[in-house]
């Protein structure tokens, strides 16, 4: 089974709409055709840069797909401050984060809306990037695994095997975000092959389709090692994918 790699850079809350122009241009200058017959690459700038990015990726005709950092679960209606999959569709928006960590933890989100959003996404046909992943004290008591099924398992409740195929799962241990203790590739590979398993035996074949990132402190230096390991097919990069020479050596990592 082959699978694109996808890298995805989510800037969480950096960069203004401004920035956002410079910064996508940038990348973009440091990438070129083949790099993008090899890999799918998005960028996720905050709500209030995304037309702007939009607007410099459609001009100038750049292969870097839009990715939305969250969304809200309704389609319209009053909901202050929140903004609907239609909206993002709207933008040429192609992923959608959905259940980051940061979200669960600081924003209350629990996996049966996480299950909402994914399918909130899927309505649109945009791509949902569902993050999973276990805390420090959840690992130390030895249940990772059951977390990460857990979380999957949710977030796909009641799903198409075709809706699924289409699928793109982030892995990201929750103590290795921000923090430069980035996981063993190792360790990755063999949960990351649970989930798929876990996947497959739900889905069939869909399981086999899915895209699984992993997301943690990666940086050009350590993005060989997961990428070289069977069922990693790809990142989800923070810090390292706010400066764009850095970016795109993580997205050009055979180099
Ligand atoms: P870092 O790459 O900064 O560890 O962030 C990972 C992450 O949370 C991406 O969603």
């Amino acid at each position: 089974m082959s699978r694109k790699p996808l890298m995805v850079g989510n800037w969480k809350m950096h960069a203004n709409h401004l920035e956002t122009i410079q910064m996508v241009q940038k990348l973009s200058y440091r990438l070129d055709g083949p790099d993008f017959d090899r890999v799918d690459v998005a960028v996720a700038p905050p709500f209030t840069a995304l037309r702007s990015a939009q607007t410099v990726l459609e001009a100038d005709r750049i292969p870097i797909s839009l990715a939305a950092q969250n969304v809200h679960q309704e389609s319209e209606g009053a909901f202050t401050g929140e903004i609907s999959a239609t909206m993002l569709a709207k933008l040429s928006v192609s992923y959608v984060i959905v259940g980051h960590s940061e979200r669960r933890s600081q924003f209350l989100e629990d996996d049966a809306l996480v299950n909402r959003k994914v399918k909130a996404v899927l309505a649109e046909d945009m791509t949902p990037v569902i993050c999973v992943g276990e805390t420090l004290d959840e690992r130390e008591a030895g249940q990772t695994d059951e977390v990460l099924i857990r979380q999957i398992s949710g977030a796909l409740k009641n799903l198409t095997p075709d809706q699924v195929a289409g699928l793109v799962v982030a892995y990201e241990p929750v103590w290795a975000i921000g923090t430069a203790h980035s996981a063993e590739p190792d360790d990755v590979q063999e949960r990351v092959q649970r989930c798929r398993v876990a996947v497959v035996d739900s889905f069939a074949d869909g399981g086999e389709h899915v895209r699984i990132l992993y997301g943690g402190s990666v940086n050009p230096g350590n993005i060989g090692s997961y990428m070289a390991k069977r069922d990693i097919d790809g990142a989800l990069v923070g810090g390292a994918s706010l400066d764009p020479d850095t970016f795109a050596m993580v997205v050009r990592y055979w180099a």
